[in-house]
């Protein structure tokens, strides 16, 4: 299924590189079977198009010049293949590849069986078909397992509500009092990703403002936000400024009250089919935002606490996942908070365990001020 899944080069790919990037998609608008997005996500980003920016676009026009990368993410994770299965290294705008030029049409398709049937919403994308393979299966797998008993209906009458479980939640993780009195947290630990261990320190202040050292051999990697905008910090590279979604996460990552912010955040909430996360059972509630992609929320059904949240980048062909798995959830000061979480996205996937927590202690604002900008590269 997943065939040829790819290391990730670096952290670089895994923590920070090539933001997922919301902006309206103009070639079709935003949407799922499975719940609408209230309109085109939208952009302030006033940037270049994608025509201006790049050399050789034929399909892909008129959209955000920033969202090109996301949007041959999203096609790489649905082929399940990299960049150089359609690309001669370092001339991107070269055809000389025969599976570019068979994108194009694909493109071509989708946006067709898209507006024919299924009213111009992006319903069908090329994950439908591919599913992490570059050549789809048309013909059904045998099974492979003994059968399974049938699962327990998950919507069932008696689910509680979406409601009911955050309010659980935010009393399984101390309470709105508690929370609210945590105005900072300083975490040491460690990242480990493919076998490797890096010391990290994540600084967080109110009112939002996140900064991480990733202590790497070469120097510091940052990712930061100091409550407007983000940027990432690599050694030896200018400062690269977040966009669109990725400024919608750094600013949910920040938010060292967002148990108390998640209900006024959703326009909608529906609970959906109970799963497994781990060895515990969840419920899962889907979050509608105005104007954004939604978020997918799983609560322990014992406990209340929450397990795992799954956001999503938009691309001018689809949305990339990311999902941020919970755990080691231990009392401090009086509220509940994760000791390790996993970060996992279609290209790469990453642990970070904190052995350290010190809360309400001060922080220098200057912390996280981004340093004095050479960044006119040709990139951004
Ligand atoms: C399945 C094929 C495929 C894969 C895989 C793919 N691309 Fe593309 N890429 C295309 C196509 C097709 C275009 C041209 C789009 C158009 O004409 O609108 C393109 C255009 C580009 C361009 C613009 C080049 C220019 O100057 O015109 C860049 C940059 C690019 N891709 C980068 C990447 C990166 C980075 C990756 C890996 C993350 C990647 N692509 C993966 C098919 C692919
Ligand atoms: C409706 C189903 C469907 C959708 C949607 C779809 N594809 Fe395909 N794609 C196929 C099938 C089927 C093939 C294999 C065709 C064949 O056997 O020659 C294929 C083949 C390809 C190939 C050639 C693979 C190779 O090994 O040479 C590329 C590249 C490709 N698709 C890219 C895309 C991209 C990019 C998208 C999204 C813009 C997309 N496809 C959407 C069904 C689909």
């Amino acid at each position: 299924m997943k065939a040829k899944r790819r290391v990730a080069p670096a952290v670089v790919g895994l923590f920070a590189a090539f933001g997922f990037v919301t902006a309206g998609a103009k070639t079709q608008t935003s949407g799922t079977a499975h719940m609408t997005v209230s309109g085109p996500v939208s952009s302030n980003a006033p940037g270049k198009k994608t025509e201006e920016q790049f050399k050789n676009i034929q399909v892909l026009k008129g959209i955000p010049a920033e969202q090109l990368i996301p949007t041959m993410e999203f096609i790489g994770a649905s082929l399940g293949v990299g960049c150089e299965f359609c690309h001669v290294h370092n001339a991107f705008e070269k055809d000389d590849k025969k599976p570019k030029q068979t994108a194009r049409k694909m493109m071509e398709m989708m946006f067709t069986i898209n507006a024919d049937s299924f009213e111009g919403n992006r319903v069908v994308t090329c994950n439908s078909c591919h599913r992490g393979n570059a050549m789809p299966q048309a013909i059904p797998a045998v099974m492979t397992d003994e059968p399974k008993e049938a699962v327990s209906d998950p919507t069932a009458a008696d689910a509680p509500t979406g409601e009911q479980l955050l309010d659980k939640y935010l009393q399984a993780a101390g309470g709105a009092t508690a929370i609210e009195k945590v105005n900072s947290r300083v975490m040491k630990g460690t990242v480990d990703f493919g076998g490797k261990s890096v010391p990290i320190d994540i600084y967080s202040k109110e009112p939002g403002k996140r900064i991480s050292f990733m202590h790497m051999p070469e120097g510091d990697s940052v990712t930061a936000f100091d409550g407007h905008e983000g940027w990432l910090g690599m050694p030896g590279r200018p400062a690269r400024e977040m966009h669109g979604s990725e400024l919608d996460a750094a600013s949910m990552d920040a938010d060292l009250h967002l148990a108390t912010h998640l209900k006024p955040m959703f326009s909608e909430m529906r609970v959906q089919a109970s799963e497994k996360v781990g060895d515990r059972e969840a419920y899962v509630v889907m979050g509608a935002r105005e104007g954004k992609t939604p978020i997918r929320l799983y609560f322990d059904e014992q406990s209340g606490l929450l397990l795992r949240l799954v956001r999503f980048g938009d691309s001018a062909l689809g949305w990339l996942p990311t999902q941020i798995d919970y755990a080691d959830y231990r009392d401090t000061n009086g509220v509940k908070i994760p000791y390790r979480w996993t970060l996992a996205r279609p290209n790469g996937r990453f642990t970070i365990q904190v052995s350290e927590v010190m809360q309400n202690v001060s922080v220098d604002d200057r912390k996280f001020a981004k340093p004095p900008a050479e960044e006119k590269g040709p990139g951004k």
